[in-house]
């Protein structure tokens, strides 16, 4: 058979949401995948497969590092260079860390969100820098840059993320691979079906089309932007707000989106 030649990205997190809507924004504009999610990949599959890209799927537990190396294996498998990554899966946990959360839940989430991104960022920048050129995307939030009080564990993943994906980006500014943080504010998505985050301040609020969020991480990476505050003009100037206001100030606020809802 022959060899597709069209450009190769892998997408995490694509069984639903902002990956999802990720993907057919990438089949769209041209490019085969590799996307992944722990369950529900093959009828993600068949949807970017009818926009005419040819898909690989693996599904895989990503909060196991067991996981993450199946993954890297099975991409090693078929033999492509990724020139795109863009590292989406992820989960949050909502609630009092004091009183309410569950540890297991946010090791989980830290697993998940931290460690698996760290790993496949390794592994696939290694290959890039082998092949020369490449594009990293890492999916943060608008919370990347502010405390998150009851939704604690979860933004400090977050913060963790961003700040990873602008260093790592100054330490390749000699070559030719990009790394673009995006960052969703509340987007319309199954994120908040996650432990304590039903009810939320946030979950009744309205909420982003993850595919408009998509097309703006699309345009960003094609770009080679730092990073793409997603979603509503309300999420850009939050964040433009936020560097004037005192961290009480921000915390408060951003404490309100995670109460329960009246
Ligand atoms: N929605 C928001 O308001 C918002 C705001 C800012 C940032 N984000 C971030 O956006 C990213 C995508 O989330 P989303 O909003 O699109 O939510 P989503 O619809 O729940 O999508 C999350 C994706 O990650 C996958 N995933 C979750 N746990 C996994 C695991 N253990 N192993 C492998 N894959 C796993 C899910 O697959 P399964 O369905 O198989 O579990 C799904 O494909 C996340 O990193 C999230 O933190 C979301």
């Amino acid at each position: 058979m022959q060899m597709s030649t069209k450009p190769f990205a892998l997408i995490t997190g694509a069984s639903s949401g902002i990956g999802l809507e990720l993907a057919k924004v990438f089949a769209e504009e041209g490019y085969d995948l590799l996307i992944t999610a722990e369950k529900g990949i093959q009828e993600a599959s068949r949807t970017i497969e009818q926009l005419g890209a040819k898909v690989d799927s693996y599904e895989v537990d990503l909060s196991e590092e067991a996981g993450v190396d199946e993954l890297i294996a099975f991409a090693d498998s078929l033999g492509r260079p990724i020139e795109v990554a863009v590292l989406n899966a992820g989960a949050g946990v909502g609630g009092d860390f004091a009183r309410e959360t569950n540890l297991e839940d946010e090791e989980r989430i830290i697993r998940l969100n931290c460690l698996s991104t760290v790993r496949l960022a390794k592994w696939a920048v290694k290959n890039m820098l082998s092949d020369g050129k490449g594009r990293l995307m890492i999916t943060s939030s608008v919370v990347s840059v502010m405390p998150a009080p009851l939704q604690l564990v979860y933004g400090a993943t977050k913060a963790f993320v961003h700040s990873f994906a602008e260093g790592l980006r100054e330490e390749l500014r000699d070559t030719e691979i990009t790394v673009t943080s995006l960052q969703p504010g509340a987007t319309d998505t199954k994120f908040f079906e996650g432990p304590g985050l039903p009810g939320t301040k946030v979950d009744q609020m309205k909420k982003d089309d993850p595919a408009k969020v998509a097309r703006q991480g699309f345009d960003a990476l094609q770009n080679g932007d730092d990073h793409i505050v997603a979603g509503n003009i309300m999420n850009k100037i939050q964040i433009a707000v936020n560097k004037f206001l005192p961290e009480r100030a921000k915390t408060m606020a951003t404490r309100s989106y995670g109460e329960k809802a009246q």
